[in-house]
């Protein structure tokens, strides 16, 4: 039967150029839809090439220095970016680093950093709140110890003397005197406390240390950070310089501020991101004092883990 239509069809001469109109204009049809439908796809990829753009990467806060060794931005870093130090203080570094909490010693370029401005200052006294092994009190012992040989003092606080018992030892290898360093053991809250007030001497006199001293490392418990800001501050003389560790948390102050404490993800210590999202809130509120207190001027440097700079006027 479809044999038969056919054959009627194509006895007439015009159903053949009926055929071939039909089919150029199927032709046509057809791929000017597909070019359409092309151009639609092209249009959406572009719009979502353009919207992504839009949306900026989040730059990395993370210890750079203690990272992938391979890279030619560390290994540059380490060739030529810090001064050489007193062996001893590469071989506290290198003890702390077999520890399972090695992740708090003190960066090698925020501790350099500190002790060139504690240079500039021209430090005399300065206190370590948050000791560990040692690492960045020992640069600041050295450095003060190269201007002013025994003359000087530095203040350690901290609630335990377990990592820095691992480590004293290399103190004395770098020449560092005992009575150059004043351990206070005990909550360092309680050692701001004291040295902010007229504490009776067991040897007769009294200590009052406030407006006294040159600089201030602030690396211990985080919630306290509020607190300890207070006190340093008091502690300061005038032109002495305040330093705030972990200002920005591996990207967990901002990410606590901007976005809200259950949506902190931290790209470069994951399993860090609950624990750090609730020091954020103390580390924001330091930061915010530091920039509304009229008595001092700040700068929070984006090296190590944030480091605040802060300068008593
Ligand atoms: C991040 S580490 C300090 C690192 C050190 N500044 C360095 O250069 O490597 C923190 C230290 O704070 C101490 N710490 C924690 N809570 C404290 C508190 N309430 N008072 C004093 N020290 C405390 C810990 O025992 C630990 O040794």
């Amino acid at each position: 039967m479809l044999i038969d239509i056919l054959q009627d069809f194509f006895k007439t001469q015009n159903n053949y150029y009926t055929l071939g109109v039909g089919l150029c204009l199927g032709y046509v049809i057809g791929a000017g839809v597909e070019s359409y439908k092309r151009y639609l796809s092209l249009k959406k990829s572009e719009k979502e090439r353009l919207e992504r753009e839009s949306v900026p990467e989040e730059p990395d806060i993370f210890k750079l220095y203690d990272s992938d060794q391979s890279t030619l931005l560390v290994r540059y870093l380490k060739e030529f970016g810090l001064f050489k130090v007193d062996p001893a203080l590469d071989k506290i570094k290198n003890r702390t680093s077999t520890l399972s909490d090695s992740g708090m010693m003190a960066g090698p370029i925020c501790a350099q950093l500190m002790a060139l401005i504690g240079h500039v200052a021209n430090s005399k006294k300065h206190i370590e709140v948050g000791v560990y092994t040692g690492y960045n009190l020992l640069q600041q012992c050295l450095e003060m110890k190269s201007r002013l040989g025994d003359e000087y003092l530095a203040i350690a606080l901290d609630v335990t003397q377990g990592p820095f018992f691992l480590t004293r030892h290399h103190f004395a290898e770098a020449k560092i005197n005992k009575k150059n360093v004043d351990f206070r053991c005990q909550p360092a809250f309680d050692s701001m406390k004291e040295m902010c007030s007229e504490k009776e001497l067991p040897f007769g006199g009294f200590e009052d240390l406030r407006g006294t001293i040159d600089t201030i490392f602030i690396d211990a418990d985080k919630e306290s950070y509020p607190m300890y800001y207070d006190y340093a501050i008091e502690l300061l003389r005038k032109g002495g310089v305040l330093f705030v560790d972990n200002a920005l948390m591996y990207g967990a102050v901002t990410q606590w501020y901007y976005n809200g404490e259950d949506k902190v993800k931290l790209k470069h210590r994951p399993e860090k991101s609950k624990a750090f999202a609730k020091y954020a809130k103390y580390i924001h509120e330091t930061n915010e004092k530091i920039k509304n207190d009229p008595r001092v001027k700040n700068c929070l440097l984006p090296i190590g883990d944030g480091l605040n700079v802060v300068v008593k006027l």
